[in-house]
């Protein structure tokens, strides 16, 4: 039977192969010239602003309110907020890395930060999903009546998640 919460189970099914390619990548990164390896810098960039970031911000608009709520107090999604908030920071560190690498060649020093921010992200971003998959929404499915899971699915919907 199909749960509120499944649509949030399956845009996270969809996420969390990249996350196999983040470490990857942190593995590969090295420095030297190698157009294809900044190649890869950049589409992972690419997945974690469209993809991972927005799916944190469909989140935080539909999800965590309703969370919060079955909880009982708002704060109760404080922490997972502060998540969203590092993971779009490292994102943003990645970014300003990406911008200064130039004819597809990496520095020692640029290839460490690098390798730095995707272990980082890997670690946290799986750590974030379990939480939310192993504690949020179990809760939401045993709490939620039939009407208010109906309402989260129309509110991720308009949130613009993929679902
Ligand atoms: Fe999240
Ligand atoms: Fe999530």
């Amino acid at each position: 039977m199909s749960t509120p919460t499944e649509p949030l189970r399956a845009e996270h099914r969809e996420l969390v192969p990249h996350l196999a390619h983040i470490l990857d990548l942190a593995d590969a990164v090295t420095e030297g010239t190698d157009p294809e390896l900044a190649a890869r810098v950049e589409r992972i960039h690419g997945f974690l602003v469209e993809d991972l970031l927005h799916h944190a911000e469909v989140e935080e608009l539909a999800l965590y309110p309703v969370v919060a709520r079955a909880m009982g107090a708002p704060e109760a999604t404080g922490t997972m907020t502060k998540d969203h908030v590092e993971i779009g920071r490292m994102v943003d560190e990645l970014g300003a890395v990406r911008d200064t690498l130039t004819g597809g060649s990496i520095t020692a020093s640029q290839a460490r930060e690098i390798r730095r921010l995707l272990y980082g992200l890997h670690a946290v971003v799986k750590l974030h999903f379990l939480k939310e998959e192993e504690v949020y929404l179990p809760l939401l499915d045993s709490r939620l009546s039939e009407v208010e899971g109906l309402a989260l699915i129309d509110a991720l919907r308009q949130a613009g998640g993929a679902v």
